[in-house]
């Protein structure tokens, strides 16, 4: 049985004060109207991430939307995986595609930054996705395999069964243009036969695999249902509570 996980990205959203009383409206709303088995993830600008780690319970915890590859140092303006663990921090997303374009950050950047929020005992949510671009030219299930083979291939079979994947295509992401369920339950089959074909299938079985790109209350339902999707990385649809918690109930 693998983990159903929605975890609602923030990127550079709210005030302070805006972001405690979306993060609490969704804690309550989650208490009251989610049943069943489903993990829920706030992932808030790294300031806010200490104090709405106070007020969540339950289902919901508080994720990172990013963390360096060093432990501590010299390294002005970054935050550590083990500084993050300090707040209360459970989940880090790494690599999504708008840190990898503006921040250019790699797939070696990613594979070192990788081992240490695992280090931590924290839960990787590593990003993949291909532009509209290599999808045109028929290059998107290589790129994306390519990007986890980088990136994920060098951890031990114990260390992959605690990484969650997001296959967040960019061309989806922030556009209002969804991938069809089709689309992305061929790419999430597709990363599960990758993962397979390197930790067998019984590991890959066990791995949660989020969708993210425009997914919202009224299409969520229809891609939650696919056979390799466990879930999504939600952006706009996350900053209200009641589009996000809609779309936790669309399992
Ligand atoms: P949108 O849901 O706004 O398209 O963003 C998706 C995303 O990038 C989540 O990480």
């Amino acid at each position: 049985m693998r983990a159903k996980i929605v975890a609602g990205n923030w990127k550079m959203n709210k005030t302070l004060e805006e972001g405690l009383s979306l993060a609490s409206e969704v804690v309550n709303m989650v208490a009251d109207e989610v049943s069943g088995d489903v993990k829920v993830v706030l992932c808030t600008p790294s300031i806010y991430l200490h104090a709405v780690s106070k007020l969540v319970s339950g289902k919901v915890s508080v994720g990172a939307q990013n963390a360096y590859e060093k432990e501590s140092g010299a390294y002005t303006g970054e935050v550590s995986p083990a500084m993050l663990a300090t707040v209360g921090v459970k989940y880090v997303i790494l690599g999504h595609s708008e840190r990898r374009e503006y921040f250019h950050e790699t797939n070696a950047q990613l594979a070192t930054r990788t081992d240490l929020v695992l280090k931590q005992g924290q839960t990787p949510i590593f990003c993949c996705g291909e532009t509209l671009a290599q999808r045109e030219k028929g290059i998107h299930l290589d790129f994306v395999k390519q990007q986890l083979t980088e990136s994920l291939f060098h951890l031990s079979n114990e260390q992959i069964t605690k990484v969650v994947i997001a296959y967040e295509p960019i061309w989806a992401i922030g556009t209002g243009v969804t991938a069809s369920n089709d689309q992305a339950q061929e790419m999430h089959a597709l990363l599960r036969a990758h993962l397979a074909s390197k930790y067998g299938q019984s590991i890959a079985d066990s791995i949660s695999i989020l969708y993210g790109g425009s997914c919202k209350p009224d299409n969520a339902q229809g891609l939650f249902a696919c056979k390799d999707i466990d879930g999504g990385l939600i952006g706009g649809a996350s900053l209200k509570a009641r589009d996000f918690v809609d779309v936790i109930k669309s399992f």
